[in-house]
């Protein structure tokens, strides 16, 4: 049986007070317990659609509902426990002068106790590896130890859904590589889920199986990921590209279909086994 869906979006659109139109008339619904993202350009409406599922935006028309119940100023509060929002620019997120109080912000706005709060803290600095830095000024962090710090600041609240924007956005290689670990691993270990927008098309395949991909505001496609990305059609009509490994075994004559590779390590399968 197909697991519950956590996340609905029922014909919702959302129009900026200046008169842009971000997105309009999606249905789009998320499972519980699964990874999803949200791919397109920039300016495809992301950004806006994302802040829609903890309310911190509402929609112009149609609706949202997070586990079966709209979101509006009144639930908004209580869906914001339970999904944790990270955001694209670590910068926006972090704001306390050490790595500890910033992750104890969450847990002590939610009134816990002294005892609570540096439990959830120590936790959630040892999911992301920074166990360790808890007196250390985030701005002598570099981006890729930002962007856990963040992680662990929302995993402090712990969470049922994880949203981040842009998840790799602004990452070296190595950032790249620890963050889909560490996202990879919440949603293994802990059964979170995890919902992503990412314009970054070689780490989708890592992270989700499922896409939906967004164009001008409007939904183009809402399938697998290697549905979407042997789709040229689609990809052009989107301004997107597959991935790189992608590309090349397309280039090289390798048909769309289950075999397209989509990562290094199915590139270097099929191509170790002579295409
Ligand atoms: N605060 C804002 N005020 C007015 N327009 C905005 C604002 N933020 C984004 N937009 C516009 O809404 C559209 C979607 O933006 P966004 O959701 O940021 O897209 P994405 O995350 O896919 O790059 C764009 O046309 C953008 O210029
Ligand atoms: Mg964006």
């Amino acid at each position: 049986m197909a697991a519950p869906n956590i996340i609905e979006f029922q014909g919702a659109g959302f129009t900026y007070p200046s008169g842009r139109e971000a997105f309009s008339g999606i249905d789009l619904a998320i499972e519980k317990g699964g990874a999803f993202a949200l791919i397109g350009s920039n300016g495809a409406g992301k950004t806006t659609l994302l802040k829609h599922i903890n309310g911190l935006l509402y929609p112009s028309h149609g609706r949202v509902l997070f586990d079966g119940k709209e979101v509006n100023k009144k639930t908004a509060p209580g869906v914001r426990d339970r999904v944790g929002f990270v955001f694209q620019n670590p910068d926006d997120q972090l704001f306390l002068p050490t790595v500890a109080q910033d992750v104890a912000f969450g847990p002590m706005n939610h009134g816990l106790d002294r005892a609570e709060v540096e439990k959830r803290v120590k936790r959630a600095l040892e999911v992301v590896d920074m166990e360790g830095y808890e007196g250390v000024h985030p701005g002598k962090l570099s981006g890729g130890e930002k962007k856990r710090v963040c992680i662990a600041g929302v995993l402090a609240l712990e969470p049922e859904v994880l949203v981040f924007d842009e998840p790799t956005g602004g990452l070296d290689p190595r950032g790249t590589r620890d963050t889909i670990r560490f996202i990879n691993k919440l949603r293994e270990e802990r059964g979170i889920t995890v919902v992503i927008a990412s314009h970054d098309v070689n780490v989708i395949p890592l992270l989700v199986e499922r896409v939906a991909v967004l164009h001008k505001g409007r939904l183009l496609f809402d399938g697998s990921v290697r549905d979407a990305f042997g789709d040229r059609g689609l990809l052009s009509k989107a301004s997107m590209v597959p991935p790189d490994v992608t590309r090349l075994a397309l280039e090289m004559g390798c048909c769309p279909g289950k075999g397209l590779p989509l990562t290094m390590n199915e590139a270097l399968r099929y191509f170790q086994k002579g295409g």
